[in-house]
């Protein structure tokens, strides 16, 4: 036997197969340059619902969004995705208020509610809030019954004078929340029995009950089965008929059924804003490639 031949043989082997197991060159560099204020795609349109421009978010000394500029339409779904801790929930927040109650927050910029200032000092935020309703991660429905919980929002804002008033709102808003059927004969029982899916719906009832005119929503089905989950995205479509809706998802192909534009944000960046199909089919920016193609996130 011929060792020198076998041990050749098997050099070559050796180097063939570690040819083929050499991971592949990918061209792209691991992180694109991010332009301070740089968006690219479609960040404005006419006549805004909100005009937001050169929004800047600190937590103390820590700056978590840089300088965003974007419009968001009446009646348009946009969908806000990107990795972990980029920045969606804090700038979903600034378009409520609702960073006020985090004592070392702060907000610059110019962010406009039909033109008007929503940071003006003097604006009353309470009307804010019914005008810009907000639905959690979480169902957090109060411990009261489902009736009540339904009917706060109308109560406290005076919306209702007479009880058959107020049964009239609680009844359409469960409706359109697609959960009348479901709890029609047990509106005096407590909220905090029903299942996930359905305090997900009562919330979302809750929050459209004082006819608010955009409806923030903070990965709204997170929490949600496929079944509870493709309920809520039916009431999404529905809703935008009369509302604006923002929704931060994690799941991508939620925003794309869902959403009418995508904004892909990014270490506080806004990276793209695009008709989200061409986001998911054909992205402008490299880095939104990387994200919907799974390369990190
Ligand atoms: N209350 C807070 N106090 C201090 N820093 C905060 C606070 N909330 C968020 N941050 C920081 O701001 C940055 C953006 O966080 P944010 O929650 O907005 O990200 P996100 O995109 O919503 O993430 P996720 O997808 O995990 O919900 C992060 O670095 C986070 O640590
Ligand atoms: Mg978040």
């Amino acid at each position: 036997m011929n060792t020198m031949n076998t041990t050749a043989t098997r050099d070559v082997a050796v180097e063939e197969q570690e040819q083929k197991t050499q991971p592949v060159e990918d061209p792209r560099p691991e992180q694109a340059e991010l332009e301070e204020g740089k968006t690219v795609g479609v960040p404005y349109v006419d006549d805004p619902k909100f005009r937001l421009r050169d929004v800047e978010v600190f937590y103390g000394e820590s700056r978590a969004i840089k300088k965003i500029s974007l419009d968001i339409a009446k009646n348009e779904v946009i969908a806000f995705i990107g990795p972990s801790g980029c920045g969606k929930s804090t700038f979903l927040r600034c378009l409520n208020r609702m960073n006020d109650s985090i004592d070392i927050c702060s907000v610059k910029g110019s962010l406009e509610l039909d033109g008007d200032d929503i940071y003006n000092s003097k604006r009353d935020v309470v009307e804010l809030r019914a005008r810009v309703g907000m639905v959690f991660q979480k169902p957090n429905p109060f411990p009261k019954s489902i009736y009540d919980n339904v009917a706060y929002g109308p109560r406290i804002h005076g919306l209702a004078n007479r009880k058959s008033d107020l049964d009239e709102i609680v009844e359409n808003s469960l409706r359109k929340a697609g959960l009348w059927d479901e709890v029609k004969d047990r509106l005096d029982a407590t909220a905090t029995g029903m299942s996930g899916g359905q305090q997900q719906r009562l919330c979302i009832a809750r929050a459209i009950a004082v006819s608010p005119e955009v409806v923030l929503m903070d990965e709204p089905c997170s929490a949600l089965d496929p079944i509870a989950t493709a309920k809520v995205e039916e009431l999404i479509a529905e809703l935008s008929e009369s509302y604006t809706i923002v929704i931060v998802t994690h799941s991508m192909q939620q925003a794309a059924r869902v959403s009418h534009r995508t904004a892909y944000f990014h270490l506080g960046h806004l990276v793209e804003v695009n008709d989200t199909n061409k986001v998911f089919t054909s992205p402008e920016h490299e880095m939104t490639e990387s994200y919907i193609t799974g390369r990190f996130g």
